[in-house]
This record gives structure tokens, C-alpha cells and sequence, in this order.
């Protein structure tokens, strides 16, 4: 559903921004002005000219746009299309060309003539990339500049590749990516030292020429240079903010990404807000942090001069407020999080009974698993809850090829000590395969399948740690991640079925699941999207009515403290046998932005921050101060 936005609550906004449930219901609305365009421009006999985004964010507009021209008879035949950007030093078949990108996410599909299709070249000497730039531009005036252009937007507030630093007038030309953009772009080149340095990019001023912008955006992680874009100054710092000066732009986002703006965090300082219990809440704990006060030190003033005037007036004096909110708080932590037997649980966010309980935790890909809840898992593992541990995906595609060559090392090695003609053969064809592909190929399935079970090794081990037998790791491998890559998993039925049976074996009490509030597209996000349809299919099983779902946050999206239902304290130890779990995933150390290398280049080093800051806000609250806390909130299925 759309949200409309009332004047008051956006009066800091200074970009028309349509907040939408779903990225898909986003989409919709694109598509239909797109297919506007593209038949008024065909009734007049003239083409229609379209500025192209690749990435994440595009990717089901694109599938809508196909969908209608398969099922609805669009027709692309007058649409001239140019697209933002391209890496510089890719060839056109490097499987993370956005020229690539561009045919298998649209042009395959549909009657886009391939001498409409406009990219810059990421292939050219650098001697002719400055011509080549000014040819361009020179393009795009000569199709009669750019209707409607689709954008995207990068964590450093980056429109086509503009990073921080590009001016509103810039133009097409070559640029040096951002050390942050190229952290974002490890995971899907298998290594930040195998991500381009360099990028050829519209400029802001070609952008700002179009006549209208849509720019998506979906995600909590783009929540925080949304809310820049759209409610900060202009300034070179975030060049997303220049689309201010554009008469005709929109920001249509999903919900996640809206977080961060003021009418959705922080309503009640742009209007008049109904005050329901979670609101209190998360204004009373907002008040606190704003004004570096324990709960229980907060004065009348402190919620007058803030918004909260209203309250107080509503709710009693500000005295009982902090009362009731640090009681509230309080409540949520527990070092039971499976629930704590034979205790008073009213004020628990666990249920006492049944115990032990049947805890199911569904890690996305292996290593979410310890690295968001491991200290949580050894507690439910210790108290004798019947604890497992089920591995949605195989987590195959985030192994390096460096790794699998190790291993067919060893295999040789082995197999030569041994005199075993069928291993040494196995090791040998692997080991060509390898070689054959290249650096960027696609993995045959004998490479895929060992880099699973190299993820597989890790886990076991990682689970070591926490006491948790091999007997109760389940590997599902769904479907959807074995046969796709990152941008064009479809899960299907056979997906769901696969989690429907295994929540019939064990028929949980607790749920841990993540991937809510994720980019759409991402691993976590579509993992979670089978769960629900999983849920849905299960309405009428038993152990259903008797279950909790917790969700449990990934790096660098933990749960802010008036979120938290479920606060699971870690001691000094517990947390460093954490750590010692999340380092057994050695494959991984340089495959995500929030595991591997922080800004001076330290691997691991991250890992040591996380669930430190969630601490941190509790102690800042007025609570006890703990090493770590991992953080839950309750998911209610009929929300
Ligand atoms: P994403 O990238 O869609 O993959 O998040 C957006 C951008 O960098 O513009």
C-alpha cells in the first residue's frame, strides 16, 4: 500500500518520497509510468528514452517491465536506452559487466533493439575514454535527452558511480570508486582485491538533465543516506542529495529504507502522533539517548522541549514514564532465552513451559548463525533445549576459488599416498575444472558442490564451540541458491516444501529467523520470504499455535534497544568463545563488508564490535552494563 505523505510529517523533506510496503508494489507504479511513456511517445511516432540503473535495486522493475511485455504485449521497439555506468577494466563477458548484468536482467527478454542499447565502455584504452565520454553525452542529447531515468543508491550516498566528492555539473566520465563502494562489492566478486578501482559514470549534471528520476531504494541498510538525501543539506559529501534541485524526482522506497526519516523515527517532532505503547517506547528511549541520560534521570523539560509535551499530558508526569519504560526494558533481558523453568515468567519475554523447549534456528547461509546468535544458541544448547540448527543454503558461491584449490591439494596429496586411482581422477578433474573457468567463470556443479561442503566443515566446527553436536546441524541446500547466482535467485514451491517438511519434523516452540528489513533480493531477505510461505502452508498444524518466532539481526543491522524484546546478555568469555566460533568460517574472512577487512584493512576485526554496541545502549539507558548483548525481537505472523 502507498503510503501519502501528509505536509506536516514531511515538512524536513525536501524530495517527494512515497514510502511503499514492498519493493514489488514500487515497482508497479515505475513500470506503469514507463509503459506511459513508451505509448505516448509510439502514438506520436518517436522513441523513448530511457536512463538504465544496474545493481541490486533494479532487478524487479526490470522483471515487472518483462513480465508485461510477455504477458501484456509491451513493446520496447521505440525505447533507446542509456545506461549509468560500467567498471572500467571489465570486457563486456566479466559475468560483473553491467553490460552483462543488462542482458540477462532485461535486454534477453525483451524487443529492445540491440542498437538502442547504450553503455559505457569499461573496455577501451585509456587513451579514448575521455572521447569516448563526451561521445556519450553527446548521445544522449542527439535521442533528445533522457525521459525518464531509473536510480539506484550506494551506502555512500553514490547516483551512477558519483561518489562522494562529484559535483552537481560533473559529466560522463571516469571516476575512482569509493573504498566503502568496493567493501559493498566484494561478496559479489568473490574478494574486495577483485573489484575494479575505477568505474565510467554519467555525471550528476547528465542525471539532473532528465526530465523525470525515479530513484529506489530498498533495505535498512539504505535507510541512514536516505534520510541524508532527503532531509540534509545539498552537499558533495552525499551526491544523492543533488537530486533536490530536480523540478520532477521521486524517491519510492520500502518501508526499511524509510526508517531512518524523520516522520517514521522520530514522528513526533513533525506532527501530532497517537501515542500506542510501542511508540512511548521508542520515543522515551529516543529521549534518553538524545539527551545522554539514564531513563530514570529524565525531567519534565527534557520531554517538553522535545516533541513530547503531548505525552506527558496524556500519560502522567515524566516520573512514571521512565518508570514504566525502564521496567519495560529491564524485562526484555534474560539469560534464559529459551525460558527459564519453574520460574514467574509475566514479566519474561519467554514462556516458562514447555520445557526444554524444541529451539529451531534458521541461519540463511552458514556462519549467521554464530555470528548474530551464537552466544544465544550455547545458553539454549547449556539449559538442555532441544536445539537445531538448520542451514538454509549451502553458502557455496562465497567460497573462493583459492580455497577449493587448497582442498584439491590435499585430495592429490591423499590420493598419491594412497594409490587411489578414482580419488586422484576426482582431484584431477576438479582441479582442471578449475583452471578451465578461470577466475570468473561459472562453477561446474563438482566445484559448487565442494565449496558447500568446505562451508559444511566450517560450521561443524563453529558449532564445536558451542557444544552442539553434528547430529543436530541440518543442511537444506534449497534449491534456489544451487542453481543461481547473487540478483537472479527465484525461489519457488520446492523451496518452501523443503522448509514446510523440516517444521513438521520438529515442530519448533521457538523459531530464530532473520532476513526481515534485508534488500529484497539478498540471501536473508528471500530466506525469510520462504519461511512465511512455509508459515502460511503450516495455519493449521498444532505446534504452530505454541510457537515464538524471534528474529535475530544480521552485521551492521542489529536491533536499536526500543526494538529489542528479547535482550540475551553475554559474558567476557561467552563472547570471546563467539568469536573463536565465527573465526572457524576461514573462507569467509574477506567475503562480506561486515566480517572482513574494516577500514585499515584488519580482517576479522568487526566481528569484535558486534552485539558490543547493543550493550552499550543498555548500560547508556541506566541498565546493567554487560560485555555483549544479543538483541531479539518478537515477529507476530499475523502483522
Ligand atoms: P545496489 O546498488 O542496487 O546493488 O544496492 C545501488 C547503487 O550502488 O547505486
Amino acid at each position: 500500500m502507498r503510503q501519502t505523505s501528509n505536509p506536516e510529517s514531511t515538512q524536513r523533506e525536501h524530495i517527494p518520497t512515497d514510502i511503499f510496503a514492498s519493493a514489488d508494489q514500487a515497482c508497479t507504479g515505475i513500470a506503469d509510468a514507463i509503459c506511459e511513456l513508451i505509448t505516448a511517445r509510439k502514438t506520436a511516432g518517436k522513441p523513448a528514452v530511457l536512463g538504465l540503473a544496474t545493481g541490486s535495486t533494479p532487478v524487479r522493475l526490470y522483471r515487472e517491465l518483462i513480465r508485461r511485455h510477455r504477458e501484456e504485449g509491451l513493446s520496447f521497439a521505440n525505447v533507446i536506452s542509456f545506461n549509468l555506468d560500467e567498471y572500467y577494466g571489465l570486457t563486456g563477458e566479466h559475468p560483473e559487466s553491467y553490460r552483462r548484468f543488462m542482458r540477462e536482467q532485461l535486454f534477453d527478454w525483451v524487443d529492445l533493439r540491440p542498437e538502442n542499447r547504450n553503455l559505457p565502455d569499461g573496455a577501451l584504452p585509456r587513451e579514448d575514454v575521455l572521447a569516448s565520454c563526451r561521445a556519450y553525452e553527446e548521445a544522449i542529447r542527439e535521442a533528445g535527452g533522457i525521459d525518464i531515468q531509473i536510480l539506484g543508491i550506494g551506502r555512500t550516498g553514490h547516483i551512477g558511480f558519483n561518489e562522494p566528492g562529484s559535483s552537481p555539473e560533473s559529466r560522463t566520465r571516469i571516476i575512482t570508486l569509493d573504498s566503502l563502494t568496493r567493501r559493498d562489492a566484494a561478496r559479489d566478486f568473490l574478494g574486495e582485491e577483485n573489484v575494479p578501482r575505477h568505474a565510467i559514470t554519467m555525471g550528476v549534471g547528465t542525471i539532473l538533465d532528465a526530465r523525470k528520476i525515479f530513484l529506489l531504494a530498498w533495505g535498512e541498510a539504505k535507510a541512514e543516506v536516505i534520510a541524508q538525501s532527503v532531509e540534509g543539506p545539498q552537499t558533495d559529501a552525499i551526491p544523492a542529495s543533488f537530486l533536490q534541485k530536480h523540478p520532477d524526482c521521486v524517491f519510492c522506497i520500502d518501508e526499511a529504507a524509510a526508517s531512518h526519516l524523520t516522520r517514521v523515527r522520530h514522528p513526533w517532532l513533525v506532527g501530532t502522533v497517537e501515542w500506542s505503547p510501542e511508540m512511548i517506547r521508542k520515543a522515551v528511549l529516543w529521549l534518553s539517548r538524545k539527551t545522554k541520560k539514564p531513563l530514570l534521570k529524565l525531567i519534565e523539560e527534557d520531554y517538553s522541549e522535545n516533541g513530547m509535551a503531548d505525552l506527558l499530558t496524556e500519560k502522567g508526569s515524566a516520573y512514571e514514564l521512565n518508570i514504566k519504560m525502564f521496567n519495560t526494558a529491564q524485562h526484555t533481558i534474560t539469560g534464559w532465552p529459551g525460558g527459564k523453568p519453574d520460574a514467574d515468567d509475566s514479566h519474561r519475554p519467554e514462556r516458562a513451559n514447555p520445557f526444554p523447549k524444541r529451539s529451531l534456528l534458521l541461519s540463511p547461509e552458514p556462519l549467521d548463525d554464530i555470528y548474530c546468535m551464537g552466544g544465544t544458541l550455547h545458553r539454549l544448547v547449556n539449559q538442555n533445549n532441544d536445539v537445531t540448527v538448520a542451514y538454509l543454503t549451502s553458502g557455496n558461491l562465497a567460497v573462493p576459488d583459492s580455497e577449493v584449490r587448497r582442498v584439491i591439494e590435499l585430495m592429490l596429496e591423499l590420493g598419491e599416498e594412497r594409490e587411489s586411482v578414482d580419488d586422484l581422477k576426482f582431484a584431477r578433474l576438479l582441479e582442471r575444472q578449475l583452471r578451465e573457468k578461470g577466475d570468473f567463470g561459472d562453477d561446474p556443479p563438482e566445484v559448487r558442490r565442494l565449496k558447500g561442503l568446505i562451508r559444511r566443515t566450517e560450521s561443524r566446527s563453529s558449532a564445536r564451540l558451542l557444544e552442539i553436536g553434528s547430529d543436530r546441524l541440518r543442511f537444506l541446500d534449497l534449491p534456489f541458491y544451487e542453481h543461481g547466482r547473487y540478483r537472479t535467485f527465484q525461489p519457488d514451491e520446492k523451496d518452501t516444501k523443503r522448509l514446510i517438511e523440516l517444521l513438521r519434523e520438529i515442530r519448533p516452540h521457538q523459531i530464530f529467523a532473520t532476513g526481515l528489513g534485508n534488500d529484497p533480493l539478498s540471501v536473508p531477505a528471500l530466506c525469510f520470504e520462504i519461511l512465511r510461505n512455509a508459515l502460511a502452508a503450516s495455519q493449521s498444524e498444532a505446534w504452530l499455535k505454541d510457537c515464538y518466532i524471534w528474529l535475530y539481526r544480521g552485521p551492521g543491522m542489529e536491533w536499536e534497544t526500543h526494538e529489542i524484546d528479547m535482550a540475551v546478555p553475554l559474558s567476557p568469555d561467552e563472547f570471546e568463545n563467539k568469536i573463536q566460533g565465527i573465526y572457524q568460517h576461514q573462507t569467509q574472512r574477506n567475503q562480506s563488508p561486515n566480517l572482513g577487512k574494516d577500514d585499515n584493512g584488519n580482517t576479522w576485526s568487526l566481528a569484535s564490535k558486534i552485539n558490543r554496541a547493543t550493550a552499550s545502549s543498555y548500560d547508556e539507558l541506566g541498565l546493567a552494563e554487560y560485555e555483549a548483548i544479543e538483541g531479539f525481537r518478537r515477529f507476530d505472523l499475523n502483522r
